[in-house]
């Protein structure tokens, strides 16, 4: 646990157990030669003899009588290098320390998130907590640092939690939580989800014990003039159905409701931000599993929109539970969509475990989300929503069916998903960087909340207060 608070001490002047020196390419900053300069150059003295140039993630530490040095690589990228210094302070044992805060907001967004951890279910928690003063932050940076983090460290939770406790109704209960935020938060149960006609999302549902929820959210302030519709994909646990996935691809999809995850950490740190628009969130929960009332391979199903769809593949389980999802978002008037979700392996072939693929069904949305991201500092490329290969989704016996052929995978489930959405469509392929299969300078393996900052990102630029 790291605490962030904003000095105006500078680093020769400021008291604190443990201070952080930046160095980059052998170099100080004016404040690191402020403090050597008064520590009669031993910190130039120590670096020279053991060698250290401050590669990035870098450090040295020092022991004087004055108290502790750590000389710390800096990094081009900011956030990363916050990341790798939370990491390294949660090894060393300081209750407080200084640091000076370059650009503020970077570096705390950074910290936050490299000092995430996820040990709810572990006996000996290795925490301790430590008080980090950043010297020239303005305390408004640090506050925002802190409402965008809050909104990660949910998502990451969420897509962490196992999926014996994470079940749809837990999603549901977690996403009520935000009603105390001024959030409105509806949910539909398995007989609401029926009589709807969410045929698709229910047939996926059915082979659970553990109940479908619909969650449909509202965070609409006073004077919000621009409107943002957000869908997540929402499979508490896709074991492939029928289709089943070998052990080692299921080890991971618990992690198959990250796009929920992350609409549900943007609408909370929209929330405690208080930005200044209309967010709608729609998320489909429910498990994919195997049983004597699972979804068969061959079976034909009737969507929210109408259209009817056949089943050749129960692994492709996603875009069922999002065609309804997306029908359902523009009955409810939605004028853009921006929906995120783990749908497809092809992504991650195509693009590896960071990168999320980018569909838009219209340009200039398109351009504006990809805009968004790279601020965010979330990597996403864009891809082609390519027409020659929508006959692959052709059925003998329905409008559609829900697979094409092995290539160009992530491309057919995005036109797939293309299908049932009117209004201007940005698919975000998250399946490669919502779950780190190891350590990272943002964080621990697992999930990384990948997409809440892109969503808030977006948000701020909708409201007019980038
Ligand atoms: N949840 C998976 C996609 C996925 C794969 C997410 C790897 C994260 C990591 C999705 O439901 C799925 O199984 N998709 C199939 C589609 C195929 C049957 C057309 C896939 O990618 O293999
Ligand atoms: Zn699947
Ligand atoms: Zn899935």
């Amino acid at each position: 646990m790291i605490t962030l608070h904003a000095t105006e001490a500078t680093l020769a002047e400021g008291k604190a157990p443990l201070k952080v020196v930046w160095v980059r390419r052998g170099e100080l900053t004016p404040q690191g030669e402020a403090l050597d300069a008064r520590l009669g150059g031993f910190l130039r003295r120590a670096m020279a003899e053991a060698g250290f140039r401050g590669e990035a993630g870098e450090s040295l530490l020092l022991a004087t009588p004055e108290g502790h040095f750590l000389l710390f690589g800096l990094d081009e990228d900011l956030r990363a290098t916050g990341g790798r210094l939370a990491q390294a302070l949660s090894k060393l044992s300081f209750p407080e320390a200084l640091v000076e805060a370059l650009e503020a907001y970077s570096l705390a967004e950074g910290l936050l998130l490299g000092a995430y951890r996820f040990d709810r279910y572990k006996g000996s928690k290795e925490e301790k907590p430590m008080a980090l003063q950043l010297s020239g932050a303005r305390p408004e940076e640090l506050e925002r640092a802190k409402k965008v983090a809050e909104g990660v460290y949910w998502a990451r939770d969420l897509v962490n939690e196992p999926p014996n406790v994470l079940t749809p109704e837990a999603l549901a209960e977690a996403a009520l939580s935000l009603t105390a935020l001024g959030v409105e938060v509806e949910v539909l149960d398995e007989e609401a989800i029926r009589a709807l006609g969410m045929g698709a999302f229910w047939a996926v549902a059915q082979g659970s014990e553990n109940p479908p929820r619909f969650l449909q959210l509202r965070y609409a302030p006073e004077g919000a003039r621009q409107r943002l519709d957000l869908v997540g994909k929402g499979l508490t646990f896709d074991s492939g159905g029928y289709s089943l996935k070998p052990t080692e691809s299921m080890a991971t999809m618990k992690g198959d409701m990250a796009g929920a995850a992350a609409v549900l950490g943007a609408m909370k740190s929209a929330a405690l931000l208080g930005l200044p628009l209309e967010l709608r969130g729609y998320i489909a929960a429910c498990e994919n599993l195997v049983s004597g009332r699972a979804y068969r391979v061959g079976d034909v199903l009737k969507t929210l929109s109408g259209k009817t769809v056949e089943v050749m593949n129960t692994d492709a389980e996603g875009r069922l539970t999002l065609a309804d999802a997306l029908a359902y978002a523009e009955r409810q008037g939605a004028e853009r969509i921006l929906e995120l979700s783990t749908l497809t392996g092809a992504a991650v072939v195509a693009l590896g475990e960071e990168v999320a693929a980018l569909f838009a069904t219209e340009e200039t949305w398109g351009r504006q989300v990809e805009e968004a991201a790279r601020r965010a500092g979330e990597k996403v490329w864009p891809m082609p929503l390519e027409k020659a290969y929508r006959e692959k989704l052709k059925s003998p016996v329905a409008d559609l069916k829900n697979v094409g052929d092995r290539n160009g995978g992530a491309i057919t489930a995005a036109l797939f998903l293309a299908e049932f959405a009117r209004v201007p469509l940005v698919h975000l392929d998250i399946a490669g960087p919502a779950f780190a299969k190891k350590a990272h300078a943002l964080g621990p393996e697992g999930g990384t909340g990948f997409g809440v900052r892109t969503v808030l990102q977006v948000a701020q630029g909708l409201a007019g207060v980038a």
